[in-house]
């Protein structure tokens, strides 16, 4: 008997240029497009295994059953890889991070990456790198992003069918690292999905979204150039405009703490001091410092000094999702 059983693997990414709101929020299509880097080092594990015994679909994320909205967002993958495969067996799906959960590490990502493709191997599928792309996007936006490699956009597309991500770059086109600050490493308050929804409350949106298309041009440049300058001065302002946008919703969102300021001016400072150095911030208070690959371990040893500065987790640029 075929077993219907898949392991696969995804990096988490961290967004250069933001994905943040949506002009579909059930389809998750974006008002813009958006570029990342996936992390090597930091990766999930997640094995379906379809059952005809099971009465209901199961998951179990680092050791722990969850159900509730966690169950519900993995289940609908599940329901339209067995609409397309022609089944109806339940399944179990067991997943695994080396990172820590919602801790702005954007854990979701490299789940629904991991989850579309083990999913639909299981399932007797073989599709394309887009169309597990698409199906990644549908359980997390920038999931999207997880499952091509290395330097990655997802392009906004006019729909559900071209809303997908695809690879700029393989890994080994530019040593980057990212250094990441964990200044808060509990749960964040407001999670991504609800953020999103707030995102066309702020004035400033609109104006953030109208740029969007330069930004990712000098960003996309940058990466193919390994122009440090351009990609540092482009990744800031496109995180400072996204965080603007969070803090002038309504409600509005402020996920900064202060340590995160601590970080970003040290960042400042240094890179006035010739080291290559830029900020990102995702939707939560640490702080992922983008350096050369080579100066990884002192931006690590220097970002652990600092006060409020909890630990660093360090990652190089990382691979496609993968089955194995
Ligand atoms: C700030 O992809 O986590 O990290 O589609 O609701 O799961 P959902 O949102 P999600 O949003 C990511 C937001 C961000 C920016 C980014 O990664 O582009």
């Amino acid at each position: 008997m075929k077993t219907l059983s898949a392991t696969a693997l995804a990096h988490p990414n961290i967004a250069f240029i933001k994905y943040w709101g949506n002009r579909d929020s059930a389809l998750r299509l974006p008002v813009n497009g958006s570029i990342s880097m996936n992390l090597e080092g930091l990766f999930t594990r997640t094995t379906v295994s379809f059952q005809p015994s099971l009465g209901l679909d199961e998951l179990i994320i680092n050791g722990h059953e969850v159900m509730g909205k966690g169950l519900t967002r993995v289940s609908a993958i599940l329901e339209l890889v067995r609409q397309a495969a022609g089944m109806e067996s339940k399944a179990e799906v067991v997943s695994d991070n080396n990172f820590p959960t919602g801790a702005g590490i954007a854990s979701s990502a490299a789940a629904f990456a991991a989850l579309a493709l083990a999913a639909t191997r299981a399932a007797g599928l073989e599709w394309s790198e887009s169309q597990i792309s698409r199906l990644a996007r549908l359980g997390s936006g920038s999931a999207s992003r997880s499952v091509p490699s290395g330097f990655v956009e997802w392009k906004m597309g006019t729909g559900d069918d071209d809303s997908i991500a695809v690879s700029i770059t393989p890994p080994d086109h530019w040593a980057l690292a990212d250094c990441v600050a964990v200044v808060a490493s509990g749960p964040k308050s407001t999670g991504s999905t609800e953020g999103h929804a707030l995102a066309p409350t702020s004035p400033l949106q609109a104006a953030r979204v109208a740029d969007a298309p330069r930004r990712l041009d000098v960003c996309r440049k940058a990466i193919l150039a390994r122009d440090f300058e351009a990609l540092s001065a482009m990744i800031e302002l496109d995180s400072d405009l996204m965080h603007a946008v969070m803090m002038t919703s309504h409600p509005a969102l402020f996920y900064w703490q202060p340590a995160t300021l601590t970080v970003t001016q040290a960042v400042r400072e240094w890179r006035k001091g010739g080291l290559e150095v830029a900020y990102t911030i995702d939707a939560g208070a640490n702080v992922h410092v983008i350096c050369q690959q080579a100066a990884a371990g002192q931006v690590t040893e220097l970002l652990a000094a600092l006060p409020g500065v909890l630990s660093v987790l360090t990652a190089t640029v990382g691979g496609p999702a993968r089955l194995i």
